[in-house]
């Protein structure tokens, strides 16, 4: 692919049904359960990316065999810990977070000794997070720092723990899941919210999981060591890849789109909230359940009068992927936008609260940026007819795709590098936005 793209000036109106690319979370939940699955499982409309193919790696270097054909996708799953690995297997999560951090805890009973690596941005990312936890299981790592790569051995005699999880991460949370289902008894883990696909697929494969909700936070008991049988699945289209397309109808005028299919797990559509709340004009239509997930259309019309919103904190994790382009929204709306203990944003791909603190400055939108908050003065007139250059942003794919709808709603003349970052998440990105009349060279 090319060093970067230009874009010179806004996109015309459109109207167009579109779909998205698969959802990433349940794409890679499916391929790490599937391969722990007695026997065959099919996923239907597996997402096709960077992050997906590199957990198909992954289980491949276990033993596990894996069938890709077009738009389905079949593992013959080996039951629990039934895998098959040397010592020294090196299992190279390329840019997933979601990957790396889930299969230590999918691997916690294997006594082989393993090496888990990362590309340049994930090699920054913390992972004491899981460390912390999976120690108290039995594990044991050899480490630099908190960082990638680093090399750890499960054993055979986990002991199940009970847990405290604050930063209301899903990785986190699924990455001890994940390992309590290798270990015998019952492992308790509180925590605050955070999405529940991985505590979802369990209920659908009848995985001994009881989960309690109190207004903050949630308790969560998993008695391991149950076998599951193989399992077909059909993944539903990433909200947070569908975030793009919202956001781009909502500040192009004249437009509609209908984004089909789509996941709307409750701890997904913060965006469809803070949006709504915003004056957005944004529905879910056709709602329907499958799979223990729901799944609808969202249909978006150009928004005009958007005011500004004091974010609650009960957004943050269930719009943590969707922020980054929530807050264009913001730097067009009347008032100033307030967002609150969103440090989380500092440990993803890329350190993405400074990221989008600059990115907003360089278009003449004022902020106010904190360690853990961020506020926008939003401009109601914005319109953008300088030259932009958008780099050196650790290949971040989120960062690419809301400079890119910045570009088409904005205007203005850019050149946004590194474009083969979408083909970590959505790589039909940019043929999208072609399709629906965008002029990116
Ligand atoms: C994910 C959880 C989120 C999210 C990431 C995918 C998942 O991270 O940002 O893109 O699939 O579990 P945290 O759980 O660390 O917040």
């Amino acid at each position: 692919m090319k060093k970067y793209v230009l874009i010179n000036g806004k996109i015309k109106k459109f109207k167009k049904k579109i779909t998205v690319s698969a959802d990433k979370s349940l794409s890679i939940r499916w391929v790490l359960m599937a391969a722990q699955a007695v026997g065959q499982s099919i996923a239907y409309n597996l997402l096709n990316s960077d992050d997906v193919n590199n957990a198909l790696n992954a289980v491949k270097k276990l033993g596990v065999k894996v069938i890709r054909k077009k738009n389905l996708c079949q593992i013959n799953g080996v039951g629990l810990n039934g895998f098959s690995l040397k010592n020294n297997t090196i299992i190279d999560a390329g840019n997933s977070g979601t990957l790396a951090r889930l299969i230590i805890g999918v691997l916690a009973k294997s006594n082989k000794t393993i090496v888990l690596k990362g590309d340049k941005s994930l090699s920054k990312r913390d992972f004491s997070r899981v460390i912390r936890p999976l120690k108290k299981f039995g594990l044991s790592f050899k480490l630099s720092k908190n960082n990638l790569p680093l090399k750890f051995k499960g054993t055979n005699y986990l002991s199940p723990i009970k847990y405290e999880e604050l930063k209301g991460s899903a990785q986190v949370k699924s990455c001890i899941l994940l390992a309590a289902l290798n270990t015998p008894g019952k492992t308790i883990i509180r925590c605050l919210p955070s999405r529940d696909h991985t505590e979802r697929l369990f209920k659908f494969l009848n995985l001994p999981i009881k989960i309690k909700k109190n207004k903050k936070y949630e308790t969560i008991e998993l008695t391991g060591q149950k076998q599951f049988g193989g399992f077909n699945y059909r993944i539903p289209g990433d909200i947070s890849s569908s975030a793009f397309f919202i956001v781009l109808t909502l500040l192009s005028k004249n437009s509609e789109i209908k984004i089909k299919n789509i996941n709307i797990n409750k701890s997904r559509t913060g965006i469809i909230e803070i949006l709504q709340k915003m004056n957005a004009k944004v529905k879910l239509k056709n709602k329907k359940i499958y799979n223990e997930e729901k799944v609808s259309d969202i249909v978006i019309k150009s928004s005009k009068n958007l005011k500004s919103i004091n974010c609650s904190t009960e957004m943050n994790s269930r719009s943590i992927d969707e922020l980054i382009i929530i807050f264009l929204v913001c730097a067009k709306a009347k008032g100033i936008s307030y967002f609150k203990n969103i440090q989380e944003l500092r440990h993803k791909e890329s350190d993405r609260l400074k990221l989008s603190a600059n990115f907003l400055k360089m278009i003449g939108i004022k902020v106010e940026e904190t360690i853990s908050t961020l506020k926008i003065y939003g401009n109601p007139n914005l319109e953008l007819n300088k030259s932009y250059i958008v780099k050196n942003y650790m290949k971040d794919h989120r960062i690419f795709m809301m400079s890119c709808i910045a570009a088409l709603t904005f205007g203005g003349k850019w050149k946004i590098h590194d474009p083969d970052s979408i083909k970590t998440s959505f790589p039909t990105f940019l043929k999208i936005i072609k399709d629906l009349g965008g002029k990116v060279k």
